[in-house]
């Protein structure tokens, strides 16, 4: 999409679901499970059987497969635990398992624990470990934003992947972590993020923002540059890694299909209204939507912080 196409993709979104629904669409904990729990099939069926709910990072040269690049995530954290020996490591929002089952795997001898708020996501993560025999790892119910410290054991890993953008709170949460680990420990994020840029945008472009987080069910705006001042602030010391580039293919694919519904904007919004389309579907659109020309256009990014405490 290019900048005379984002106005009226604008004006048909508006058509659909009225100008003011921006204000009135919330993101609060609740509807983050809702979004997870009815779109979990349809990530099994569109994106990956075996449950990754993350973008794949593909090379940038000659693509490579959908399923290599869901796996790229478990590759590079793999490595960082064999390499320093951990032994204890911990996922915020873990989904149905995808990251930890397959880490698990690999890591016999490694302790494996994964929090998510979603409970239909955490009874299907349970199941695949049960299935697959795996004695190292358990999956519980807990919001990121509101771990107790005290409780926990340390750990000498903790990561997340694209799920610390739905925190409310994300300077307590990298604090927590920063706490709960290890001396040797860090704190490994793959996620989207709000570029400078991003910040002196025009009026078309802070609307395709605002639909989009509206899309993945985000609450807050996470800024690049905040998030490497909350980590710095905490203790970290941290590398950065754009992956940009690599998930940007992917994410044109589901632009492509989502342009679909909007083709004719009175049929789609007939269709919510009757619940023909659940809402949470045509949100998660908006995100394939207008996801591609934030990126393209350098608005956000995605990214790799490798937090070392
Ligand atoms: C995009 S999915 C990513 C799942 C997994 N990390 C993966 O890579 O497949 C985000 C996950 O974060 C979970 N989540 C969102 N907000 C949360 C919170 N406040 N506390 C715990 N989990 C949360 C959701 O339920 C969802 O399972």
């Amino acid at each position: 999409m290019n900048q005379s196409e984002l106005k009226s993709f604008l004006d048909k979104t508006d058509a659909i679901v009225g100008k003011e629904w921006l204000e009135t669409a919330t993101s609060h904990p609740e509807d983050i499970a809702s979004y997870y729990t009815k779109l979990r099939k349809f990530y099994q069926k569109m994106h990956s059987e075996e449950g990754a709910m993350h973008f794949p990072i593909k090379p940038l040269e000659g693509g490579g497969a959908h399923a290599e690049g869901l796996l790229f995530h478990v590759k590079d954290l793999d490595t960082t635990i064999k390499e320093n020996k951990y032994k204890k490591v911990m996922e915020l929002g873990s989904g149905v398992g995808f990251n930890l089952i397959n880490l698990a795997r690999m890591n016999p001898d490694v302790e494996f624990i994964g929090f998510d708020l979603t409970d239909k996501n955490i009874i299907q993560a349970r199941k695949k470990a049960h299935e697959r025999r795996l004695t190292n790892i358990q999956f519980k119910k807990r919001n990121f934003d509101e771990l107790q410290v005290s409780n926990f054991p340390q750990q000498d890993l903790i990561f997340a992947i694209e799920a610390l953008c739905h925190s409310k709170n994300l300077d307590k949460v990298i604090q927590d972590s920063h706490n709960i680990l290890h001396s040797n420990g860090r704190l490994v994020l793959f996620d989207g993020y709000g570029t400078k840029k991003a910040r002196t945008a025009g009026e078309d472009t802070l609307r395709a923002a605002d639909y989009f987080s509206k899309g993945f069910f985000l609450p807050n705006p996470q800024f690049l540059d905040d998030t490497l001042n909350s980590g710095k602030n905490a203790g970290f010391e941290i590398i950065l890694k754009d992956y940009t580039q690599n998930i940007l293919s992917n994410f044109v694919r589901f632009e492509e299909g989502v342009k679909l519904i909007f083709r004719f904007p009175w049929l789609t919004r007939l269709m919510i209204r009757f619940k023909i389309l659940p809402i949470e579907v045509f949100r998660h659109g908006l995100a394939g939507l207008y996801g591609p020309y934030l990126l393209k256009y350098g608005y956000a990014g995605y990214f790799k912080l490798d937090c070392k405490k």
